[in-house]
């Protein structure tokens, strides 16, 4: 029997604890933690992961401060803009929704952002912190956290292990490849030029998945008792679905995370982690 890494049931346990922090803590600093939340333009999936977000926030007593600007805004307004919330003493963390609309540079203005309140974990300095394995102190990426403390959580090992991670973006695949091999696993990334992806999935300990495409993981790819990651997420015929046949690999696998309610709560989760502990170290708490 598959276990089913529960991320929405770990995550209320996580948030419960950030939650009791904040509490302690907002006394002593005298305002609560806030979280800059910057959305461009209208794309609806990134109003409604902006949304969750900040419900999010509230939750556990952290301020949202929305920015929701005109998909119009110019590259120079939003560099401002960004530049400002870095100047400003009581915004302790600094979120652009990505992808940003056409014509916008998103490298440009990640770069801009203080590393301090990088709070997605995607400035240069907190890549390199990645890189280097700098998690307790410094802010990491959100889904790459996510996952790898999930896996902590469930005792799942990685050390020693062979991993397969598929996509390699700079948001999810290339930090999760990194944070995997500082944690002892051997990693192949896989990408879209990758010739035969099965080969390298079918002989993995681990698979993590993150590339958009529905159901693209098939139980033939899958080694018995191997542990499935799916950070995909689609829509398909109005259901939510991931990258992974889930009904077909659940009875190969000896652990597997659902879509919806695996890598997507925990991902919201490691942002307000991020947000308390920009906030602390901000406020000279650590
Ligand atoms: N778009 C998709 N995933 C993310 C994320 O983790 N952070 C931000 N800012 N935008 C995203």
């Amino acid at each position: 029997m598959a276990i089913i890494l529960d991320g929405k049931k770990l995550s209320q346990e996580i948030r419960k604890k950030i939650k009791e922090e904040i509490d302690l803590l907002k006394e002593k600093v005298g305002r609560k933690p806030k979280l800059a939340v910057i959305l461009v333009g209208n794309d609806p999936a990134s109003k409604i992961y902006v949304k969750n977000k900040e419900k999010a926030c509230e939750s556990v007593g952290i301020e949202a401060l929305n920015f929701h600007k005109p998909s119009n805004l110019t590259q120079k307004e939003l560099e401002d803009l960004v530049l400002k919330l870095n100047r400003r003493e009581d915004v302790d963390g600094i979120l652009i929704q990505l992808p940003l609309p056409e014509g916008l540079d998103c490298r440009r203005v990640i770069n801009l952002v203080d590393p301090d309140k990088d709070v997605d974990g995607f400035h240069p300095v907190n890549v390199g912190n990645c890189l280097i394995g700098a998690y307790e102190e410094e802010l990491m990426p959100c889904t790459p956290a996510g996952v790898i403390r999930m896996l902590s959580e469930y005792k799942i090992d990685l050390k020693g292990k062979n991993a397969v991670m598929v996509g390699a973006s700079n948001i999810v695949g290339k930090p999760l490849s990194c944070m995997m091999v500082n944690a002892g696993a051997t990693v192949c990334t896989c990408h879209i030029y990758t010739d035969d992806v099965k080969s390298y999935t079918s002989r993995a300990d681990i698979i993590c998945v993150a590339t958009g495409v529905p159901h693209l993981i098939k139980p033939d790819m899958v080694k018995r008792g191997a542990v499935v990651i799916d950070i995909g997420i689609s829509r398909v015929n109005g259901k939510i679905v991931g990258d992974v046949d889930f009904n077909g690999v659940i009875d190969k696998v000896s652990a597997i995370t659902p879509v919806p309610g695996g890598v997507g709560p925990m991902t919201i989760t490691m942002l307000l982690l991020n947000t308390l502990k920009a906030y602390k170290k901000r406020n000279t708490l650590t």
